[in-house]
């Protein structure tokens, strides 16, 4: 593929049609944006999902997901401001450990819980510094302006839900059955990952993050705003301040954004695709994105 205009296709403006068609000259993909009509008050996040649309109705009728997930809910508004300061991290393993360390970096005060109380991270509080301490899980959802959860997916349901309520809430999570066991609606591709998130804590505002980079790079692999070489992330949510949430953080940890749309998308980022955790400018995640397959039930 040739030169991309791929600085077109910055945070909430897309530049035309062309944009999107020259990141994808030459693919079957491309084929499938040829009728997709984006204008300039588009944001990427509705041109990847038109794109993405467009390819599954190409391939003949897509896959069996809802457009909505979560009919008729709606969470109290929250803002997103940088007046959001303290993270509340829930899982201290190896990414809750790596985002704070990166955002601590980056000016976040930081509040981490484990699964075994607040006196088992006492060296790793220690090493974080002054700017992190040590909660139970729902004092550091309580303490959070906004709240990771990066904990092994079979205790998602354990995430506390009231000191949730109106947050938003970043997922880390993936599905793996072998550590996981068997969740049916998963495994028949009827749900994601984030989207059985968003269910478990409907009043919050649950956006994918972080899911595809293995936790060593989140501190290793970030790049000024700009330089060619910087890796991008994607994002998925139900609620667009959500991702603007995630998009503003990836920028401050030295990454660029994908917003690949609404919950029932985010299967698009989830194990096993071409976006898995593998490096990927803006431009190559867009395709990578577009390319994932879900497979059959
Ligand atoms: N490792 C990676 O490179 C990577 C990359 C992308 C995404 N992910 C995903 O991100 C999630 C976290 O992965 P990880 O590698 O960081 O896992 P990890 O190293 O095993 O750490 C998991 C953390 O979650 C905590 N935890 C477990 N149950 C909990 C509960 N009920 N309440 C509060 N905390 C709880 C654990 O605490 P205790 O130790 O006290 O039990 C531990 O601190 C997983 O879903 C994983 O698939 C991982």
């Amino acid at each position: 593929m040739g030169e991309v205009p791929v600085a077109g296709v910055v945070d909430h403006h897309v530049e035309g049609p062309e944009v999107l068609r020259g990141l994808l000259h030459g693919s079957e993909v491309g084929a499938a944006v040829g009728d997709v009509a984006l204008d300039r008050q588009h944001g990427v996040a509705q041109a990847v999902h038109k794109i993405i649309k467009g390819l599954d109705r190409a391939r003949g009728g897509g896959h069996p997901v809802a457009e909505d997930q979560h009919p008729g809910m709606r969470a109290p508004p929250a803002t997103v401001t940088r007046s959001m300061t303290t993270i509340g991290i829930i899982g201290a393993g190896q990414i809750g450990s790596q985002v704070a360390r990166a955002a601590i970096t980056a000016g976040y005060d930081i509040v981490m819980a484990n699964s075994r109380g607040p006196e088992t991270l006492g060296d790793l509080v220690a090493e974080l510094g002054p700017k992190a301490r040590a909660d139970s899980a729902e004092g550091a959802a309580a303490a959070g302006d906004f709240v990771v959860v990066t904990v092994p997916f079979k205790a998602y349901e354990e995430v506390p839900v009231a000191p949730l309520v109106g947050k938003i809430v970043i997922d880390t999570n993936n599905y793996y059955f072998e550590r996981d066991g068997h969740i049916a609606s998963l495994d028949q591709g009827l749900d994601t990952v984030s989207g059985l998130l968003q269910r478990h804590l409907p009043q919050s505002r649950v956006a994918k993050a972080f899911n595809h980079i293995k936790a060593e790079d989140i501190t290793t692999d970030g790049f000024p705003t700009g330089s060619p070489q910087r890796r991008a992330l994607a994002t998925s949510s139900d609620f667009e301040e959500a991702a603007e949430l995630v998009q503003r953080l990836y920028d401050e940890l030295g990454f660029d954004t994908v917003n690949l749309g609404p919950l029932a998308d985010s299967w698009r980022v989830e194990r096993d695709q071409p976006a898995y955790v593998v490096r990927q400018t803006r431009h190559e995640l867009i395709e990578n994105l577009a390319r994932a397959e879900r497979p059959a039930a």
